[in-house]
């Protein structure tokens, strides 16, 4: 069975999801960035796993697009829905729901809520500046939920739903 990982990230870390779930997840795999392949094509895939991060409150534009473009493509398919984000909880869930549309949600083999990092060192001025006074951080964190990761990729490996 062949799978690809389609993902967006602005620092790394859902590239970083990416690349753990390619080493979980059992078959082919392959792994495509958005930004490098906006018309990636999906046909000859059975599994397809989408991910994407949140910056003040949305996920990546080229996500949504791509969902867009390829809806019901999507629908058919063995499908895997990650997000990484820095919120808990709630307001985690409640940025998922909005970041992916429930029809695929519903559908979905896989959802994961990956968790997330500040990477102060990859921020430009005005990310620092912005993540500093929301957040109160003074130095880099990293809070990546790596048994979720391996959930999600059980659930993608043995098609349980
Ligand atoms: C400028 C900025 C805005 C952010 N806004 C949110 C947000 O609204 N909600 C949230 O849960 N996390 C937010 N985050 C945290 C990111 O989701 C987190 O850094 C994630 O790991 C980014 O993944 P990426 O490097 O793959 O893009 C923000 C981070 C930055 C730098």
């Amino acid at each position: 069975m062949k799978t690809i990982i389609i993902f967006e990230s602005l620092h790394g870390s859902t590239e970083k999801c990416a690349h753990k779930l390619k080493e979980l997840i059992n078959g082919e795999i392959a792994i495509a960035r958005l930004q490098e392949n906006e018309n990636v094509s999906i046909d000859d895939y059975d599994r397809v796993v989408i991910g994407g991060s949140i910056h003040m409150g949305v996920i990546q534009t080229r996500i949504e697009d791509f969902i867009k473009n390829n809806h019901s493509q999507l629908a058919e398919k063995k499908l895997g829905l990650y997000l990484c984000c820095m919120e808990n909880g709630d307001t985690a869930q409640l940025q998922f729901n909005k970041a992916y549309p429930e029809e695929l949600r519903k559908n979905a083999l896989a959802i994961g809520l990956f968790g997330g990092e500040f990477n102060l060192g990859k921020m430009s001025l005005f990310e620092k500046k912005f993540t500093r006074k929301a957040t109160g951080i003074k130095n880099s964190v990293s809070r990546i939920n790596e048994e979720e990761i391996r959930k999600f990729a059980l659930r993608m490996s043995e098609g349980i739903s």
